[in-house]
């Protein structure tokens, strides 16, 4: 008996053993990360390339493998085949680890049909339930306050992005009529406001700056929605006692951006009030030629891109501002798991603008081209 017990504690040392040895070489072993690549419409190639740049740069620096799979999607193949967004493409881009978007749109294609088609789709399909928009105004940057420094405008805000109006509820009635009706409903779920919820008191946490998250709504116009969205807040908060809270009308959180940018920290808001307080904070920030977002599903596959457009009048000049690619490139990797490389990126671009060599955020004005704009950034990681 004893005699048996001893040879099975052997041959359990032996496993244990074997299992270290995998463990070991599994860590030698560099990770591969999949990243379905949307270059898109107008200059979004050419500003996603330099994202790629950056990219390569620290996977090699940090010792992990990136394995771009590239998908043709946009405006160009819309005209060319009909097709927005196949079944078998969306299928696919679950798999990925993360997913890098340049730019849909197309000056010949009617508003709503790719935004609709392609970008919300994946934000709905693949439940991206937060859009992430930090807000730091870097270094020799130029923003439109004065007397502004880059410590007043460093905030991050935190816009749902499954819900609220943009969910597509309403329609028309007798349309083309003299007594046409169209509605548009803003829809809120409880499960989608306090995950939305839960992710910023998280997010304010971990950021741990000045511990203050603010939401942004209309109660006192939006009574069933904004009420939804504040007792949600206020419930949530008994877990986050660490966490100052307040609660500012949409309208006086324009007038506060611009004011004293320096009293937010990170702002929690619906759907439609997010896009439209992350415009303006972009703007607080240098414009879209720096400003970076994140379509996050925290439990799936999450998406980043720059938040300008396709840009039609500058494709193809190698003169648009790739910045805003490249720092969605640093929030890529800080998602899939890579938060050093994701740092060494920001820290290139900050130090890329400390050189004063980049004169402009502005396409054509940047005394660079978009290509050396990325080729100096990649040379400080
Ligand atoms: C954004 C954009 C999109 C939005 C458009 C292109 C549909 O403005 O990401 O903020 O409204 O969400
Ligand atoms: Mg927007």
């Amino acid at each position: 008996m004893n005699c048996l017990r001893e040879t099975r504690n052997q041959k359990f040392v032996e496993i244990e053993n074997i299992l270290k040895i995998l463990k070991v070489g599994e860590k030698q072993m560099s990770k591969t990360y999949k990243i379905a690549l949307i270059a898109g419409d107008g200059t979004g190639p050419e500003v996603v390339a330099e994202g790629i740049k950056a990219l390569e740069t620290a996977a090699q620096k940090h010792n992990f493998k990136l394995e771009f799979i590239k998908y043709d999607l946009g405006g160009a193949r819309y005209l060319k085949s009909g097709e927005i967004l196949p079944d078998s493409i969306m299928a696919e881009f679950k798999k990925a680890d993360a997913m890098f978007l340049g730019a849909i749109g197309h000056p010949d294609v009617k508003p709503g049909i790719l935004e609709k088609g392609i970008l919300l789709r994946l934000r709905f399909e693949l439940d991206q339930y937060i859009n992430l928009r930090p807000v730091k105004l870097y270094p020799n940057v130029e923003s439109p306050l004065k007397d502004k420094k880059p410590a007043d405008i460093d905030m991050v805000i935190v816009r749902e992005n499954t819900e609220g109006i943009y969910i597509g509820a309403g329609g028309f009635l007798r349309k083309n009529t003299a007594q046409e009706v169209a509605t548009q409903e803003s829809i809120n779920t409880r499960f989608g406001v306090e995950r939305c919820v839960r992710y910023a008191y998280e997010f304010t946490k971990k950021r741990a700056k000045n511990n203050k998250l603010t939401l942004c709504g209309k109660t006192n116009v939006l009574t069933f929605a904004s009420d939804l969205w504040q007792r949600v807040f206020n419930i949530v908060h008994k877990e986050y006692a660490g966490i100052e809270t307040n609660y500012v009308n949409v309208d006086a959180v324009c007038m506060w951006l611009v004011k004293n940018p320096e009293w937010f920290d990170v702002i929690v808001t619906d759907n439609l009030f997010g896009d439209i307080i992350t415009d303006l904070a972009a703007m607080l920030q240098g414009g879209i030629g720096v400003a970076a977002g994140g379509n996050i599903n925290p439990e799936g596959v999450s998406m980043f891109e720059p938040m300008g457009g396709s840009a039609p009048k500058y494709t193809g000049q190698n003169i648009i501002n790739p910045i805003a690619a490249i720092n969605a490139a640093s929030m890529l990797l800080d998602n899939v798991g890579e938060p050093k490389a994701a740092q060494d990126i920001e820290n290139a671009i900050i130090k890329s603008l400390e050189t004063g060599k980049i004169k402009s955020m502005s396409a054509g004005k940047m005394g660079l081209t978009t290509t050396q704009v990325g080729d100096l950034v990649a040379s400080y990681i």
